[in-house]
Order: C-alpha cells, then sequence, then structure tokens
C-alpha cells in the first residue's frame, strides 16, 4: 500500500500522570483511514490527523451495526524498540469477523502495514512506564447510504491508537465477576466469535447490573443450557483445577482471544495439562467449595492477565484461594508481558518491531 501521510500541525498535550491514563481515555495525534467501494476494492489509505467523521445519518452502521474491531498494542523496550504481539492474528481474525458479517476482508499484510505505519507517526505517544502501552483499535464500518436491510457497498477502515495503564482499576489486582444467569451473549450460529460491537451492545445491560452489585463483570454462560461457562465481558477466562487448566473451546460462542491462544502455547510448552472443553458452572463452584478451584484468570489484549478472586452464581458465592494472584497467574502474567516488553526472549517470534 501506498499510504499518504499528512501530519497534525496541532499536536495534542501528552498525559503526564501515567498512572492516571486507565483505558480509553486518551487518543494520539493520528488515525489511519481507507475506503472501500464495491467493484473498486480498498482504496485511499491514509493517514491524517485525528479528526471527527462526518457521516449522513442514514448510514447503515448507526441502523443496522454492521461494524468489526480489533484490539491490539504497541510496547516500548527498554532498549527503546516498539514492538507489535501477534498483530497477524488480530488481522486474521478481523477477516474471520468480516466474514460473518458480510463485510470486505483487509488483507493481512495491508492491516499489519497500516498499525505500523500509524505507531511510526505516533511513535512519541508510546508509554514506556511498566504496565503502559499503546492500544491499538483497528475499526470497520458500513457507510452506504440506505435503509434496506442488506450488506453494505461502502466500508471506512479505520485505526486509532491512544496510552493506556490497566483495564481495571484493580490493575493486576484479582477481581469479582458475577455469572450471568439471565442474559445470554452468544448462541451457535450466531455472532459470538467475532469482535463484532453488537455483541458487546448486547452484553451492556448485565455488565451495568453486575457493577451495580458490587461486581466488576459478567460470566456468560452458554446461550442454550445456561449451564457451561464461556467467557468474561471484556476477556476470556481459565480455570486452574487439581493442576490443570480448563476454559471453553473455540466452537463458535467464543471469542478467539489472541492472549488465550498465546497462554494455551505457553501452558503446553510448560507441560501443563490444558482442556479446551464444555465446564459446567457448577462444578466450578463444586471445585471452589471441595478446594480444588486453585486460580481464576480472564485474559484478553486490553485485560492482559486478570485474576478472579469471587464468583457470584445463583447467590452462591465462591472465594478464590487467599484473594491474591495465585502463582501460576503470576507466572503467566511475567512471562508474557516479559516477552510483550522485551525483557523476555521472544523465542516464539510473537513480537514484531515496527520498523521491520
Ligand atoms: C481487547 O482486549 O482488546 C478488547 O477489545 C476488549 C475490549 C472490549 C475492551
Amino acid at each position: 500500500m501506498d499510504i499518504k501521510i499528512t501530519k497534525t500541525t496541532n499536536p495534542k498535550a501528552k498525559p503526564t500522570d501515567v498512572s492516571k491514563l486507565g483505558f480509553g481515555q486518551f487518543f494520539s495525534d493520528h488515525m489511519f483511514l481507507m475506503d472501500y467501494d464495491e467493484g473498486v476494492g480498498w482504496h485511499d489509505p491514509r493517514i491524517e490527523p485525528y479528526h471527527n467523521f462526518e457521516l449522513d445519518p442514514a448510514c447503515v452502521i448507526f441502523h443496522y451495526a454492521q461494524e468489526i474491531f480489533e484490539g491490539m498494542k504497541a510496547y516500548k523496550t527498554a532498549e527503546g524498540k516498539i514492538q507489535l504481539f501477534r498483530p497477524d492474528c488480530n488481522a486474521r481474525r478481523m477477516q474471520d469477523s468480516a466474514d460473518r458479517l458480510c463485510m470486505p476482508k483487509v488483507p493481512v499484510e495491508d492491516f499489519i502495514q497500516a498499525a505500523k505505519a500509524l505507531v511510526q507517526v505516533d511513535r512519541d505517544w508510546v508509554p514506556d512506564h511498566e504496565g503502559t502501552s499503546l492500544y491499538i483499535r483497528p475499526f470497520m464500518f458500513a457507510t452506504d447510504v440506505t435503509l434496506g436491510v442488506h450488506a453494505s457497498k461502502k466500508y471506512t477502515f479505520c485505526i486509532i491508537t491512544g496510552p493506556v495503564g490497566a483495564y481495571y482499576a484493580e490493575g493486576i489486582n484479582p477481581v469479582k465477576i458475577y455469572v450471568e444467569d439471565d442474559y445470554i451473549r452468544a448462541a451457535p450460529g450466531l455472532t459470538g466469535f467475532t469482535k463484532c460491537g453488537g455483541n458487546y451492545a448486547a452484553s451492556i445491560k448485565a455488565g451495568d447490573l453486575a457493577e451495580k452489585q458490587g461486581y466488576d463483570q459478567v460470566l456468560w454462560l452458554d446461550g442454550v443450557n445456561k449451564k457451561y461457562v464461556e467467557e468474561v465481558g471484556s476477556m476470556n477466562i481459565m480455570f486452574k483445577i487439581d493442576g490443570e487448566i480448563y476454559t471453553a473451546p473455540c466452537e463458535g460462542t467464543v471469542l478467539p482471544g489472541v492472549t488465550r491462544r498465546s497462554i494455551l502455547e505457553l501452558c503446553k510448552d510448560w507441560g501443563v495439562k490444558v482442556h479446551e472443553e464444555h465446564v459446567a458452572i457448577a462444578d466450578i463452584m463444586d471445585a471452589a467449595k471441595n478446594g480444588k478451584l486453585e486460580e481464576v484468570f480472564g485474559c484478553g489484549t486490553a485485560a492482559v492477565i486478570s485474576p478472579v478472586k469471587e464468583l457470584k452464581w445463583k447467590g452462591d458465592i465462591a472465594k478464590i484461594g487467599d484473594g491474591n494472584i495465585g502463582p501460576f497467574t503470576q507466572k503467566l502474567y511475567d512471562t508474557l508481558t516479559g516477552i510483550q516488553w522485551g525483557k523476555l526472549p521472544d523465542s516464539k517470534g510473537w513480537t514484531t518491531g515496527i520498523d521491520e
């Protein structure tokens, strides 16, 4: 791609207090844009100063939510190198989301080139304090002006970025999770495996109710039986029971997380037995009662690795461990972030420099 770059003449002030970065509060100076028209394909790849969109109110995105997105991060190493973590996995997952939402695919190499070029332009926005990174949010939406329920013939692919700290206010401290027994997030044949905005829109009410009860997020059960654990609002979830790891399989209703996949690969390397299978919430609660539920943690790009200290299901509360991050969760966190921040050797070739 030949990306046209227009730099801002009015750079924004960068946040100075890294302890207050939070997640998704600050945005860097530039954005990547590219348009799609049926019969033409993707065209006009460009980097421009961050700005508002001007869209017709009848655009398909506003009415039928034909929208997908991704989440990645850029990390600055102690040597000052800026690197991405497995962007090819995000590019391919976005293609799978596009296919399900009947949207055009962005070629993997163009997706990676666009993300790298944008981070190169905004390289001064990549924070270098422990636990911080530049969050990268690629997204695509339908721009056809029509109220007919059909696939749009026009789309915009955009990437914005911004410096972030921890996703949860708790940071690496354990969170409390409410097991949702009424609403569902996904069912076979629907869009659970995609990163489409609609999945998240439908999840907000349950998340809001959980927060009002003092819980950080919702753990979703399968949409058919409301029996098997699937995933948490913004991350996949894993359970360590009797020394072995259990997590829901990616069979269409669970997001195939890049962090999830990386953790499972690490577990296999370490000889830790992994079960990608349907586990009943009742069995998780029993394991907690019998002292076999050793650790629970969520994992995702935004959340990184997030230990869980409490689960609430149908009024029953399971306390996990002593309420602190468990040793296995800590080891995973240290290994994964060690590779991402360049503190540990990347023997798997998961990272790629933005200038490579
Ligand atoms: C990510 O982990 O990058 C996500 O997209 C989760 C997001 C919904 C906060």
